[in-house]
């Protein structure tokens, strides 16, 4: 049937029509925020890269995070920056390091609050790779066994989630079964599956402190080209035993998001990255867009293609906005 019979309009003539027959919502349950930590006391410093994002200590974490509890928000994900860096990333599995204790703190603090952590090697190595390096390439089966103990450093903390940002190809399987051999086999792992090698990463290298000393990550990051691939590793890292997967960046890669949710069903989520945030922060604030409403249409869009839920750094704002309305 079409026009004249068929109008759509008559299904927007006012807001309650419209509310009520809206496919998709944003809500505060699909909200993760990201938190910096940094060693030491007091400390909340905004991040030059990230204007309204702030490295904390452990204490301001667990503040920051009691905040965010209160909101609603059913995450956080915790990145850390070491005291001390190396060839290998020895920092990474510290058990009083950054996030050990955040964790830990935050846990004690907000029981009910889930604590995801990004299992890494690049913060917490000298060169800024992600992984242990022979020569110039990283060393994929010798990162596995770090990455496996970084994230058994994290669970013993008490994180609920962990999620192996790294690239490595076998890692989601090597940190299942370290996790199970001893006993935590009730933490989960969010596979950062399909991560493109992307400039959009740029102010969180400035944040983290993980910018490659030389090269570049094209080498274990998947090439911005591909979408066949990106079916391929989440299916690897499913078969790995990954419990939920993510595509990231998020609006530059919204095509392989729709992809990956429709092919394999599975809890996808998706990451709006620095660059992204830092993009909309820099036009808002030359008084370009909207700002709220540019953030609202952007977080939306990802529920449409198909996520469960987003990690992105105006989480804490969003749940305010929302609880307002
Ligand atoms: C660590 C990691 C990165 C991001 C999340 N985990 C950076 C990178 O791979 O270079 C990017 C997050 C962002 O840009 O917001 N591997
Ligand atoms: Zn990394």
């Amino acid at each position: 049937m079409s026009f004249p019979i068929d109008r759509p309009r008559r299904l927007r003539r006012s807001v309650t029509l419209r509310n009520m027959v809206r496919e998709n919502i944003l809500t505060v349950n699909d909200l993760v925020q990201p938190l910096f930590v940094v060693p030491g006391k007091g400390i909340r410093k905004e991040i030059g890269s990230l204007p309204g994002q702030y490295h904390l200590s452990v204490d301001e974490a667990v503040k920051e995070a009691r905040r965010i509890h209160n909101l609603g928000i059913p995450a956080i994900i915790l990145f850390g920056i070491p005291t001390f860096k190396d060839p290998k990333g020895n920092s990474a599995w510290d058990p009083d390091g950054g996030v050990q204790s955040a964790t830990h703190a935050i846990k004690q603090a907000c029981p009910d609050l889930l604590v995801m952590t990004d299992v890494c090697m690049c913060e917490y190595t000298d060169h800024g790779h992600c992984g242990v390096l022979k020569g110039e390439t990283v060393a994929n089966d010798l990162t596995l066994k770090l990455l496996a103990k970084t994230a058994i450093s994290h669970a013993v903390a008490g994180a609920d989630i962990v999620a192996p940002s790294d690239m490595m190809d076998g890692r989601v399987g090597a940190i299942r079964e370290a996790l199970d051999e001893v006993g935590y086999h009730f933490v989960s792992i969010l596979s950062y599956a399909v991560k493109y090698s992307s400039a959009y990463y740029g102010p969180f290298r400035e944040a983290a402190e993980s910018t490659p000393q030389f090269g570049d990550r094209n080498g274990y990051q998947m090439d911005p080209g591909n979408v066949q691939e990106a079916l391929r590793e989440a299916e690897m890292d499913l078969d790995e035993g990954a419990d939920m997967i993510m595509v990231k960046p998020g609006v530059p890669y919204l095509d392989v998001l729709t992809k990956v949710k429709e092919k394999f069903g599975r809890v996808t989520a998706v990451y709006q990255v620095s660059g992204e945030y830092a993009m909309i922060e820099a036009a808002a604030e030359k008084g370009w867009i909207d700002r709220k409403r540019i953030i609202l249409e952007t977080l939306l869009s990802f529920k449409r293609a198909g996520a469960d839920f987003i990690l992105t750094y105006h989480a804490t704002e969003v749940a305010e906005w929302l609880k307002q309305n």
